[in-house]
């Protein structure tokens, strides 16, 4: 084996509900999962050890070693595995740092996949989610991409049947967000009386399955919106902006800070993603249908 390449899609939450903080730190989530095709690369070579080297979106900010979650994800693998194997990991990022879109997490993913594949080491899917889940919530979904039903902390899945594609322009912000940062701001809300539950997701899945547009923008909703917008009150005049300039529904992806926004067609993607270009609400503006092709298992 001479190099294997993995492509990891960022994610996006359709639905985001946010249960009560639980004993352990995490807060039980329902939520609907979806891959988008805006990806980073990750190809794994062999080595005598494990190494990490990034190009691209925030190269320069991100750690190399353990701290990084896919060199985390080589190690707990060859752990695991017991193999003495090495691997040089090339990163190319595009999905940007703390954004709410998941690029840690499905990093992780990609060196899971990659390195089981580089070392011959033949886990099963199910043991990969073993390892996925105990590096982050977010890692298992990413292993497998798609459409899917998050419950727990967002690492049991189900599958969500769904038909078509989605047409997604992705809003960067000039600003990052901390994921429990903002777990923490919605507690902080919550206790002051704002915000609750939303812990069901039946009327987007059913929109989802006839792939009905306009019922999916009615029905996107995001839990977090509100604790990013009172951490980044300027995330407003982005989701008004695409609001403004056509999009069907907007929304913070996730933790935020980055906002998404739902097209009729790709056609009607590209010019929205043109018209907020030109609004100056962003650092950068990407479209990517959903869901992505995975190619992690
Ligand atoms: O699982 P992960 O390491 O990505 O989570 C990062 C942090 O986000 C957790 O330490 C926790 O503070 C918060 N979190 C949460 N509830 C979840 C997922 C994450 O509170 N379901």
């Amino acid at each position: 084996m001479t190099a294997v390449h993995v492509t990891a899609p960022a994610k996006i939450n359709l639905h985001l509900g946010v249960g009560p903080l639980r004993e352990d730190g995490y807060h039980d989530l329902t939520t609907v999962f979806e891959s988008v095709a805006l990806h980073d690369d990750l190809t794994a070579e062999p080595a005598d050890d494990i190494s990490l080297v990034i190009h691209g979106e925030g190269a320069h900010d991100l750690p190399t070693d353990r701290r990084n979650l896919a060199v985390l994800a080589a190690t707990e693998l060859a752990a695991y595995t017991g193999t003495r194997a090495g691997a040089r990991l090339t990163l190319t990022k595009r999905i940007p740092v703390a954004g709410g879109l998941a690029g840690g997490s499905t990093d992780a993913a990609a060196a899971l996949i990659a390195c089981n594949r580089l070392w011959n080491t033949g886990l099963t899917t199910g043991e990969l989610d073993k390892l996925a889940a105990a590096l982050g919530s977010d890692v298992p979904f990413c292993l497998h991409g798609g459409t899917a039903l998050g419950t727990g902390r967002g690492e049991q899945l189900t599958p969500v049947l769904t038909t078509g594609r989605r047409h997604w322009v992705i809003a960067i912000a000039d600003t990052e967000l901390s994921t429990p940062v903002v777990y923490r701001e919605v507690d902080r809300l919550r206790a002051a009386g704002h915000g609750h539950y939303h812990d069901d997701p039946a009327p987007l899945l059913a929109a989802l399955r006839v792939n009905d547009t306009d019922a999916i923008a009615r029905h996107l909703h995001n839990d977090m919106q509100h604790a990013a917008l009172s951490l980044r009150p300027q995330l407003t005049d982005t989701l008004e902006a695409g609001l403004a300039h056509g999009a069907l529904a907007a929304l913070v992806s996730g933790s935020g800070p980055t906002c998404v926004f739902l097209a009729r067609t790709e056609e009607h993607a590209t010019t929205l993603a043109e018209r907020l270009r030109a609004s100056g609400t962003a650092r950068a503006v990407h479209t990517g249908s959903g869901p992505a092709g995975a190619d992690l298992t």
